[in-house]
Protein backbone atom coordinates (compact mmCIF):
# COMPACT_ATOMS: atom_id res chain seq x y z
CA UNK A 1 0.00 0.00 0.00
CA UNK A 2 1.54 3.42 -0.80
CA UNK A 3 1.93 5.80 1.98
CA UNK A 4 -0.15 8.60 2.26
CA UNK A 5 1.25 12.23 2.18
CA UNK A 6 -0.68 13.23 4.79
CA UNK A 7 1.59 10.33 7.16
CA UNK A 8 5.30 11.35 5.55
CA UNK A 9 4.50 9.50 1.87
CA UNK A 10 5.08 10.72 -1.58
CA UNK A 11 2.57 13.72 -2.61
CA UNK A 12 0.46 12.44 -6.01
CA UNK A 13 0.47 16.03 -7.50
CA UNK A 14 3.20 18.38 -6.90
CA UNK A 15 6.44 16.53 -7.15
CA UNK A 16 7.09 17.03 -10.97
CA UNK A 17 3.81 19.75 -11.08
CA UNK A 18 1.12 21.23 -9.07
CA UNK A 19 -2.35 22.00 -10.19
CA UNK A 20 -2.81 25.12 -11.87
CA UNK A 21 -3.76 27.73 -9.31
CA UNK A 22 -6.90 29.54 -9.91
CA UNK A 23 -5.18 32.80 -9.22
CA UNK A 24 -4.62 35.13 -11.34
CA UNK A 25 -7.77 35.29 -12.91
CA UNK A 26 -7.94 35.41 -16.57
CA UNK A 27 -9.07 39.19 -17.15
CA UNK A 28 -10.80 39.26 -20.95
CA UNK A 29 -8.25 41.86 -22.45
CA UNK A 30 -11.00 44.29 -23.75
CA UNK A 31 -11.14 44.89 -19.91
CA UNK A 32 -8.37 47.44 -19.88
CA UNK A 33 -10.18 49.46 -22.67
CA UNK A 34 -13.62 49.75 -20.76
CA UNK A 35 -11.78 50.67 -17.60
CA UNK A 36 -10.31 53.49 -19.49
CA UNK A 37 -13.23 54.65 -20.70
CA UNK A 38 -15.19 54.75 -17.06
CA UNK A 39 -11.62 56.55 -16.14
CA UNK A 40 -11.45 59.23 -19.16
CA UNK A 41 -15.09 59.87 -18.22
CA UNK A 42 -14.36 61.14 -15.06
CA UNK A 43 -16.75 58.88 -13.31
CA UNK A 44 -19.99 60.69 -15.29
CA UNK A 45 -22.39 59.55 -15.37
CA UNK A 46 -22.10 57.65 -12.59
CA UNK A 47 -24.41 54.00 -13.55
CA UNK A 48 -23.27 54.26 -16.50
CA UNK A 49 -20.95 51.32 -17.87
CA UNK A 50 -22.91 49.35 -14.73
CA UNK A 51 -25.94 50.04 -16.92
CA UNK A 52 -24.54 48.63 -20.10
CA UNK A 53 -23.11 45.58 -17.96
CA UNK A 54 -26.86 44.95 -16.83
CA UNK A 55 -28.59 44.98 -20.59
CA UNK A 56 -25.63 42.88 -21.43
CA UNK A 57 -25.78 40.89 -19.29
CA UNK A 58 -29.46 40.74 -19.09
CA UNK A 59 -29.68 40.09 -22.75
CA UNK A 60 -26.92 37.01 -22.75
CA UNK A 61 -29.60 35.59 -20.29
CA UNK A 62 -32.69 36.25 -22.15
CA UNK A 63 -34.56 38.22 -19.48
CA UNK A 64 -35.75 41.25 -19.16
CA UNK A 65 -34.28 43.30 -15.99
CA UNK A 66 -31.01 43.17 -14.58
CA UNK A 67 -29.78 45.29 -11.28
CA UNK A 68 -25.99 45.05 -10.76
CA UNK A 69 -25.53 45.65 -6.94
CA UNK A 70 -22.56 45.10 -4.44
CA UNK A 71 -22.26 41.53 -4.46
CA UNK A 72 -24.70 38.29 -3.79
CA UNK A 73 -25.16 38.54 -0.50
CA UNK A 74 -26.71 42.09 -1.32
CA UNK A 75 -28.40 41.08 -4.23
CA UNK A 76 -30.33 37.81 -1.57
CA UNK A 77 -30.83 41.18 0.21
CA UNK A 78 -32.63 43.18 -2.34
CA UNK A 79 -34.19 40.44 -3.69
CA UNK A 80 -35.91 39.62 -0.51
CA UNK A 81 -36.86 43.55 -0.20
CA UNK A 82 -38.03 42.99 -3.20
CA UNK A 83 -40.97 40.70 -2.46
CA UNK A 84 -41.56 42.97 0.63
CA UNK A 85 -40.54 40.30 3.13
CA UNK A 86 -40.47 41.46 6.66
CA UNK A 87 -40.16 40.28 10.34
CA UNK A 88 -42.01 37.26 10.79
CA UNK A 89 -42.53 36.22 7.75
CA UNK A 90 -41.10 32.89 6.81
CA UNK A 91 -38.41 31.96 3.79
CA UNK A 92 -37.60 28.16 2.90
CA UNK A 93 -34.22 28.15 2.20
CA UNK A 94 -31.59 25.41 1.93
CA UNK A 95 -29.66 24.58 4.87
CA UNK A 96 -26.67 24.04 2.93
CA UNK A 97 -25.30 27.08 1.17
CA UNK A 98 -22.76 30.07 1.77
CA UNK A 99 -24.08 32.16 4.29
CA UNK A 100 -24.57 35.14 1.61
CA UNK A 101 -27.52 32.68 1.38
CA UNK A 102 -29.42 33.32 4.40
CA UNK A 103 -27.81 36.73 5.40
CA UNK A 104 -30.31 38.77 4.44
CA UNK A 105 -33.06 37.11 5.51
CA UNK A 106 -31.95 37.64 8.87
CA UNK A 107 -31.37 41.36 8.52
CA UNK A 108 -34.97 41.35 7.47
CA UNK A 109 -35.93 39.91 10.76
CA UNK A 110 -37.37 37.25 8.59
CA UNK A 111 -37.57 33.31 10.05
CA UNK A 112 -35.35 31.02 8.16
CA UNK A 113 -37.22 27.75 7.85
CA UNK A 114 -34.81 25.68 6.10
CA UNK A 115 -34.91 22.82 3.60
CA UNK A 116 -33.24 19.51 4.09
CA UNK A 117 -31.51 18.70 1.05
CA UNK A 118 -31.22 15.08 -0.93
CA UNK A 119 -27.38 13.84 0.04
CA UNK A 120 -26.85 12.70 -3.64
CA UNK A 121 -27.48 16.21 -5.34
CA UNK A 122 -26.71 18.53 -2.19
CA UNK A 123 -30.03 20.56 -3.57
CA UNK A 124 -33.15 21.08 -2.21
CA UNK A 125 -36.29 19.46 -4.31
CA UNK A 126 -39.82 20.19 -4.33
CA UNK A 127 -40.95 17.66 -1.75
CA UNK A 128 -38.43 18.47 0.81
CA UNK A 129 -39.60 22.27 0.36
CA UNK A 130 -43.26 21.33 0.69
CA UNK A 131 -42.31 20.43 4.29
CA UNK A 132 -41.34 23.28 4.83
CA UNK A 133 -44.43 25.67 3.33
CA UNK A 134 -46.87 27.25 6.18
CA UNK A 135 -49.56 30.20 5.79
CA UNK A 136 -46.62 32.30 6.81
CA UNK A 137 -44.47 31.44 3.80
CA UNK A 138 -43.66 34.66 2.08
CA UNK A 139 -40.56 33.34 -0.25
CA UNK A 140 -38.07 30.16 -1.26
CA UNK A 141 -34.51 31.03 -1.60
CA UNK A 142 -33.43 27.82 -3.92
CA UNK A 143 -29.64 27.62 -4.31
CA UNK A 144 -27.70 25.43 -7.15
CA UNK A 145 -25.42 23.95 -5.40
CA UNK A 146 -21.85 23.28 -6.46
CA UNK A 147 -23.16 24.80 -9.76
CA UNK A 148 -25.68 22.26 -10.45
CA UNK A 149 -29.36 23.64 -11.36
CA UNK A 150 -31.97 22.22 -8.81
CA UNK A 151 -34.72 20.29 -10.40
CA UNK A 152 -36.69 23.26 -10.89
CA UNK A 153 -40.01 22.32 -12.66
CA UNK A 154 -41.39 20.61 -9.30
CA UNK A 155 -40.41 23.83 -7.88
CA UNK A 156 -41.62 26.27 -9.39
CA UNK A 157 -44.91 24.53 -10.05
CA UNK A 158 -45.10 23.91 -6.11
CA UNK A 159 -44.65 27.53 -5.63
CA UNK A 160 -47.41 28.56 -8.31
CA UNK A 161 -49.48 26.26 -6.28
CA UNK A 162 -49.22 28.45 -3.29
CA UNK A 163 -48.58 31.27 -4.53
CA UNK A 164 -45.11 31.75 -3.30
CA UNK A 165 -42.22 33.27 -4.88
CA UNK A 166 -39.07 31.90 -5.80
CA UNK A 167 -35.41 33.05 -5.49
CA UNK A 168 -32.78 31.46 -7.30
CA UNK A 169 -29.44 31.82 -5.62
CA UNK A 170 -27.37 31.21 -9.30
CA UNK A 171 -24.03 32.36 -7.49
CA UNK A 172 -22.42 29.11 -8.21
CA UNK A 173 -23.73 28.32 -12.22
CA UNK A 174 -24.05 31.59 -14.34
CA UNK A 175 -25.53 31.42 -17.71
CA UNK A 176 -26.10 27.40 -16.40
CA UNK A 177 -28.89 25.64 -17.78
CA UNK A 178 -32.10 23.86 -17.32
CA UNK A 179 -34.31 22.13 -19.90
CA UNK A 180 -33.04 25.18 -22.21
CA UNK A 181 -33.56 27.65 -19.62
CA UNK A 182 -31.07 30.40 -17.82
CA UNK A 183 -30.41 29.64 -14.75
CA UNK A 184 -32.00 32.87 -12.68
CA UNK A 185 -34.93 33.22 -14.68
CA UNK A 186 -37.26 30.09 -13.82
CA UNK A 187 -38.26 31.04 -10.43
CA UNK A 188 -39.09 35.40 -9.73
CA UNK A 189 -35.54 36.63 -9.24
CA UNK A 190 -32.08 35.42 -9.84
CA UNK A 191 -29.42 36.25 -7.72
CA UNK A 192 -25.45 36.26 -9.29
CA UNK A 193 -21.88 36.79 -7.42
CA UNK A 194 -19.00 38.22 -9.40
CA UNK A 195 -16.41 37.80 -6.30
CA UNK A 196 -12.97 37.20 -7.07
CA UNK A 197 -13.26 32.88 -7.24
CA UNK A 198 -16.48 32.83 -9.19
CA UNK A 199 -17.06 31.70 -12.70
CA UNK A 200 -17.44 35.46 -13.78
CA UNK A 201 -15.21 37.50 -11.58
CA UNK A 202 -15.16 41.24 -11.41
CA UNK A 203 -13.49 40.72 -8.19
CA UNK A 204 -16.43 41.56 -6.38
CA UNK A 205 -19.95 42.34 -7.40
CA UNK A 206 -23.39 40.56 -7.71
CA UNK A 207 -26.45 40.80 -10.10
CA UNK A 208 -30.37 40.39 -9.62
CA UNK A 209 -31.72 39.64 -12.48
CA UNK A 210 -35.95 39.53 -13.14
CA UNK A 211 -38.95 39.35 -15.67
CA UNK A 212 -41.47 41.44 -13.64
CA UNK A 213 -40.85 45.02 -13.55
CA UNK A 214 -42.27 45.92 -10.58
CA UNK A 215 -39.98 43.96 -8.59
CA UNK A 216 -36.83 45.29 -11.16
CA UNK A 217 -38.25 48.71 -9.81
CA UNK A 218 -38.47 48.00 -6.20
CA UNK A 219 -35.56 46.20 -5.76
CA UNK A 220 -33.84 49.49 -7.44
CA UNK A 221 -35.58 51.16 -4.95
CA UNK A 222 -34.68 49.60 -2.30
CA UNK A 223 -30.31 48.48 -3.44
CA UNK A 224 -29.82 51.98 -5.31
CA UNK A 225 -32.58 54.73 -4.42
CA UNK A 226 -32.14 53.78 -0.38
CA UNK A 227 -35.59 53.32 -0.29
CA UNK A 228 -35.92 57.57 -1.67
CA UNK A 229 -38.62 58.58 -4.33
CA UNK A 230 -38.43 62.31 -5.16
CA UNK A 231 -41.36 64.75 -4.26
CA UNK A 232 -41.07 67.77 -6.66
CA UNK A 233 -39.96 71.25 -5.49
CA UNK A 234 -38.61 69.56 -2.50
CA UNK A 235 -36.33 66.57 -3.22
CA UNK A 236 -35.43 63.01 -1.74
CA UNK A 237 -38.47 61.86 0.48
CA UNK A 238 -38.06 58.13 2.09
CA UNK A 239 -41.06 55.71 2.08
CA UNK A 240 -39.17 52.24 2.54
CA UNK A 241 -36.06 51.53 4.58
CA UNK A 242 -33.11 51.42 1.95
CA UNK A 243 -29.43 50.63 1.54
CA UNK A 244 -26.86 51.62 -1.07
CA UNK A 245 -25.67 48.81 -2.41
CA UNK A 246 -24.66 50.30 -5.96
CA UNK A 247 -22.06 48.70 -7.97
CA UNK A 248 -18.81 50.24 -9.21
CA UNK A 249 -18.60 51.21 -13.09
CA UNK A 250 -15.10 50.02 -12.79
CA UNK A 251 -15.90 47.19 -12.09
CA UNK A 252 -18.79 46.73 -14.44
CA UNK A 253 -16.17 47.79 -16.81
CA UNK A 254 -14.72 44.53 -16.30
CA UNK A 255 -17.46 42.67 -16.30
CA UNK A 256 -18.54 43.95 -19.55
CA UNK A 257 -15.63 42.49 -20.97
CA UNK A 258 -15.74 39.07 -18.97
CA UNK A 259 -19.05 38.66 -20.12
CA UNK A 260 -17.31 37.61 -23.74
CA UNK A 261 -15.27 34.84 -22.69
CA UNK A 262 -17.82 33.47 -19.93
CA UNK A 263 -19.21 31.01 -22.07
CA UNK A 264 -15.87 29.50 -23.23
CA UNK A 265 -14.24 29.62 -19.81
CA UNK A 266 -17.76 27.48 -18.71
CA UNK A 267 -17.46 25.01 -21.35
CA UNK A 268 -13.94 24.09 -20.54
CA UNK A 269 -14.69 23.94 -16.81
CA UNK A 270 -17.48 21.58 -17.46
CA UNK A 271 -15.49 19.59 -19.94
CA UNK A 272 -12.62 18.84 -16.97
CA UNK A 273 -15.18 18.28 -14.20
CA UNK A 274 -16.79 15.98 -16.40
CA UNK A 275 -14.00 14.08 -17.43
CA UNK A 276 -13.40 13.86 -13.35
CA UNK A 277 -16.53 12.85 -12.59
CA UNK A 278 -16.52 9.74 -15.34
CA UNK A 279 -13.02 8.45 -13.83
CA UNK A 280 -14.15 8.38 -10.47
CA UNK A 281 -17.25 6.71 -10.62
CA UNK A 282 -14.99 4.04 -11.09
CA UNK A 283 -13.76 3.95 -7.79
CA UNK A 284 -14.76 1.72 -5.42
CA UNK A 285 -16.70 3.42 -3.04
CA UNK A 286 -16.91 6.81 -4.28
CA UNK A 287 -19.41 8.12 -6.17
CA UNK A 288 -19.87 11.30 -8.55
CA UNK A 289 -22.91 13.81 -7.33
CA UNK A 290 -26.15 13.08 -8.94
CA UNK A 291 -27.38 15.97 -11.50
CA UNK A 292 -31.04 16.54 -11.60
CA UNK A 293 -32.52 15.40 -15.31
CA UNK A 294 -32.25 18.59 -17.53
CA UNK A 295 -29.41 20.34 -16.01
CA UNK A 296 -26.35 21.71 -16.12
CA UNK A 297 -23.73 21.95 -13.86
CA UNK A 298 -20.91 24.74 -13.55
CA UNK A 299 -18.78 23.26 -10.85
CA UNK A 300 -18.20 26.01 -9.00
CA UNK A 301 -16.56 23.67 -6.56
CA UNK A 302 -15.76 20.16 -7.63
CA UNK A 303 -17.75 17.35 -4.90
CA UNK A 304 -16.56 13.91 -4.05
CA UNK A 305 -19.19 11.73 -1.84
CA UNK A 306 -17.46 8.69 -0.10
CA UNK A 307 -19.51 5.84 1.11
CA UNK A 308 -18.07 6.55 4.50
CA UNK A 309 -19.41 2.69 5.45
CA UNK A 310 -16.60 1.19 3.10
CA UNK A 311 -14.29 3.26 4.79
CA UNK A 312 -11.84 2.77 8.12
CA UNK A 313 -11.99 7.13 8.56
CA UNK A 314 -13.96 10.06 8.85
CA UNK A 315 -14.61 12.61 5.99
CA UNK A 316 -12.19 15.22 7.38
CA UNK A 317 -8.96 12.82 7.45
CA UNK A 318 -10.24 11.97 3.62
CA UNK A 319 -9.94 16.05 2.85
CA UNK A 320 -6.82 16.17 4.98
CA UNK A 321 -5.34 13.60 2.95
CA UNK A 322 -6.47 14.65 -0.36
CA UNK A 323 -5.28 18.37 0.17
CA UNK A 324 -1.44 17.09 1.24
CA UNK A 325 -1.78 14.53 -1.91
CA UNK A 326 -1.67 17.63 -3.87
CA UNK A 327 -5.43 18.78 -4.46
CA UNK A 328 -4.76 22.16 -2.88
CA UNK A 329 -7.74 23.47 -0.65
CA UNK A 330 -9.70 20.02 -0.98
CA UNK A 331 -12.00 19.94 2.74
CA UNK A 332 -15.27 18.56 4.08
CA UNK A 333 -17.59 20.91 4.52
CA UNK A 334 -19.18 21.24 8.04
CA UNK A 335 -19.60 24.92 8.03
CA UNK A 336 -22.16 25.47 5.13
CA UNK A 337 -24.60 23.80 7.05
CA UNK A 338 -26.53 26.84 8.64
CA UNK A 339 -27.98 24.92 11.49
CA UNK A 340 -24.93 24.06 12.32
CA UNK A 341 -22.32 26.94 11.76
CA UNK A 342 -24.68 30.21 12.86
CA UNK A 343 -24.25 29.85 16.72
CA UNK A 344 -27.39 32.27 17.16
CA UNK A 345 -29.97 29.94 15.26
CA UNK A 346 -32.96 28.65 17.27
CA UNK A 347 -32.72 25.65 14.73
CA UNK A 348 -29.58 24.57 15.85
CA UNK A 349 -30.96 22.40 18.71
CA UNK A 350 -32.83 20.32 16.39
CA UNK A 351 -30.30 19.53 14.02
CA UNK A 352 -31.48 15.61 13.37
CA UNK A 353 -34.87 17.00 11.58
CA UNK A 354 -31.77 17.48 8.47
CA UNK A 355 -31.05 13.91 7.77
CA UNK A 356 -30.01 14.73 3.92
CA UNK A 357 -27.56 17.57 5.20
CA UNK A 358 -25.73 15.65 7.64
CA UNK A 359 -25.49 13.23 5.37
CA UNK A 360 -23.94 15.31 2.55
CA UNK A 361 -21.65 17.07 4.91
CA UNK A 362 -20.60 13.77 7.05
CA UNK A 363 -19.34 11.77 3.31
CA UNK A 364 -18.57 14.99 1.04
CA UNK A 365 -15.17 16.71 0.32
CA UNK A 366 -14.75 19.17 -2.15
CA UNK A 367 -12.35 21.90 -3.82
CA UNK A 368 -12.97 25.19 -5.84
CA UNK A 369 -13.08 24.37 -8.94
CA UNK A 370 -10.54 26.08 -11.69
CA UNK A 371 -11.29 26.47 -15.53
CA UNK A 372 -7.94 26.03 -16.04
CA UNK A 373 -6.74 21.95 -14.95
CA UNK A 374 -5.87 19.82 -17.97
CA UNK A 375 -6.84 16.72 -19.26
CA UNK A 376 -2.94 15.64 -17.27
CA UNK A 377 -4.41 17.99 -13.96
CA UNK A 378 -7.47 15.83 -13.67
CA UNK A 379 -5.87 12.47 -14.61
CA UNK A 380 -3.40 13.28 -11.59
CA UNK A 381 -6.66 14.49 -9.22
CA UNK A 382 -7.92 10.83 -9.77
CA UNK A 383 -4.75 9.26 -9.01
CA UNK A 384 -4.92 10.87 -5.71
CA UNK A 385 -8.21 10.30 -5.22
CA UNK A 386 -7.86 6.69 -6.26
CA UNK A 387 -4.65 6.33 -3.85
CA UNK A 388 -6.66 7.85 -0.97
CA UNK A 389 -9.47 5.74 -1.35
CA UNK A 390 -7.68 2.73 -1.67
CA UNK A 391 -5.77 3.35 1.66
CA UNK A 392 -8.75 3.65 3.77
CA UNK A 393 -11.26 1.75 2.53
CA UNK A 394 -11.86 -1.07 5.08
CA UNK A 395 -11.31 -4.92 3.97
CA UNK A 396 -14.18 -6.24 3.43
C1 LIG B 1 -24.24 29.89 -3.15
C2 LIG B 1 -23.70 31.22 -2.72
N1 LIG B 1 -24.55 32.18 -2.31
C3 LIG B 1 -24.11 33.39 -1.93
C4 LIG B 1 -22.77 33.69 -1.93
C5 LIG B 1 -22.32 35.05 -1.51
O1 LIG B 1 -21.81 35.77 -2.62
P1 LIG B 1 -21.01 37.16 -2.38
O2 LIG B 1 -19.68 36.79 -1.83
O3 LIG B 1 -20.94 37.78 -3.73
O4 LIG B 1 -21.81 37.95 -1.44
C6 LIG B 1 -21.84 32.73 -2.34
C7 LIG B 1 -20.40 33.00 -2.34
O5 LIG B 1 -19.56 32.11 -2.36
C8 LIG B 1 -22.32 31.45 -2.75
O6 LIG B 1 -21.49 30.49 -3.17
Amino acid sequence: MEQLALYGGQPVIGTDRSLPNLFPRDIAPKAYDFVKEVLDSGFHPIRGMAERFEHKFAKMNNARYALSVSNCTSAIHTALAALEVGSGDEIVVTSISDYGSLAGVLALNAVPVFSDIDPDTGNVNAELIAKCITSKTKAIIVVHWHGSICDMDPIVSLAKDNGIPVIEDCCQCPFGEYKGKKAGTMGDIGCFSFDAEKHLSTEHGGMVLTNNKELYDKAFKFAISRGAYEVPGYGRKYDVIGLNYRYGDLEAAVGMAQLDTIEQQNARRVASADRLMDKIATIDGVIPISIAPGSSCLFWIFPVIFQMERFNTDIRTIGEALSTEGITGCSHLPYYFFVDACDYLEQSCERERYPGALKYISRTVRWVWNDKYTEEDVDLMYKAIKKVADYFRASE
